[in-house]
């Protein structure tokens, strides 16, 4: 089966069986032949966030399980949403609403059981800000157990399913505690330098969404023309001993404190000093307005892809000696 047109980056990968799951009670169906407990398994949404370099020889399970449901409690809501619906169509009905929380999360591809696996983050909120506990059937046991924020390790582009528990659990909802008093979040800088541009002063969650929305376009590519993954690289974090040599070094590293003392540096920056940015090598490249994202300029294969990350990598080493680690899952 091929999985060109279930990955962002558009790269030729086959994988040997594709299943598609409507409904949880599918999983104990499909478990039930014990050939595929031992076979090599990928659970995916929407493919955003994996780069294929080779065949896959197993198993692809799509999450396809649908459903918004909301309930109101005084000023609190929770909405649970099936794994399978889009993370974006979650956020523009919670807007509609007026549920505040997620709007600062607009535009992201991929699906709603994707999105605690990498605790997805963009312009000051992360998904653990708004997550309150996820239903995840598990391979081994074939039960469906509830998993609380705490026990979920949330760090950045970082949980517990990508950690300790990855290829354990198939999460099939999620459910989220939104408000409904509208409080907005405009400390990312990008956000209120644009407010100011459209002469907002009382932005309302719409605004948010709309603003983010609109710097999101002109800084990333859109898959369905280009094919990406977003942001291919995590922003580096380092200790403040590391950080004084590189700014004595390089007085204009961006950079952002990232609390416990450590400081994360912006990527795309050190990318785009190595004089990565916008810069074509055969069919691969990265984003003329986003140095971080790797694009694939049309027919590229995914190993092409990954050999340019690792030559990102290296340059990045030999000149400010950081190491980048790759976001994107690789396959
Ligand atoms: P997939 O790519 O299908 O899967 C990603 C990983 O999660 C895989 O390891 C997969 O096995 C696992 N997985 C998927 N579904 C499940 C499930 N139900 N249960 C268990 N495991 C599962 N990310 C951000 O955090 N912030 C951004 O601002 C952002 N911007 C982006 C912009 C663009 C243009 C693109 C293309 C991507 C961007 N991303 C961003 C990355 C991506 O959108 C997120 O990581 C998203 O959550 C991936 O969702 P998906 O359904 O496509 O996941
Ligand atoms: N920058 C450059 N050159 C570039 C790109 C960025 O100098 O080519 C500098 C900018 O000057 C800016 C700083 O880097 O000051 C940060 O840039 P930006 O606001 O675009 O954010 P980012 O750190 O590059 C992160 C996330 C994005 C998320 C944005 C907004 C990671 C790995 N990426 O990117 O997430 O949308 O912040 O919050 O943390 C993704 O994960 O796929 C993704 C797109």
């Amino acid at each position: 089966v091929s999985l060109k047109n279930f990955n962002t980056f558009g790269v030729e990968a086959n994988a040997k069986y594709l299943v598609e799951i409507n409904h949880e009670n599918e999983l104990t169906e499909l478990f039930l032949d014990p050939k595929w407990l031992t076979f090599p398994r990928l659970v995916l949404g929407g493919g955003s966030n994996v780069l294929f370099t080779k065949d896959f020889e197993g198993l692809v399970i799509r999450m396809n399980i649908r459903g918004i449901e909301h309930r109101i409690n005084h000023e609190e809501v929770y909405v649970e949403a099936g794994a399978g619906e889009s993370w974006n169509e979650l956020v523009n009905y919670c807007v509609a609403y007026g549920f505040a929380g997620m709007e600062n999360l607009s535009l992201i591809p991929g699906s709603v059981g994707a999105s605690p696996v990498q605790n997805i983050g963009a312009y000051g909120v992360e998904l653990k800000d708004v997550f309150e506990s996820c239903q995840a059937f598990e391979i081994a046991t074939q039960q469906i157990k509830t998993f609380a924020k705490e026990v979920c390790g949330f760090g950045y582009r970082e949980s517990i399913f990508k950690g300790a528990l990855k290829n354990q659990f198939i999460i099939t909802s999620v459910k989220f505690k939104l408000s409904l008093q509208p409080t907005v979040n405009t400390k990312y800088g990008a956000i209120e330098e644009e407010l100011r541009k459209w002469e907002i002063t009382n932005p309302t969650i719409q605004d948010i969404s709309k603003v983010v929305s609109h710097i999101r376009v002109s800084k990333l590519p859109d898959p369905s023309t280009i094919g990406n993954a977003g942001s291919f690289f995590k922003n580096p974090i380092i200790g403040p001993g590391e950080f004084e040599e590189l700014k004595n070094k390089f007085p204009a590293v961006a950079n952002y404190p990232a609390g416990n003392n450590q400081i994360k540096l912006a990527a795309g920056w050190l990318i785009e000093q190595c004089g990565w940015k916008g810069k074509t090598v055969g069919k691969t490249g990265t984003w003329q307005n986003q140095a971080l994202v790797l694009v694939n300029h049309g027919g590229a294969s995914g190993e092409q892809i990954f050999a340019l990350s690792s030559q990102i990598i290296d340059s990045v080493y030999n000149k400010f000696g950081v190491k980048l680690d790759r976001e994107v899952n690789i396959l």
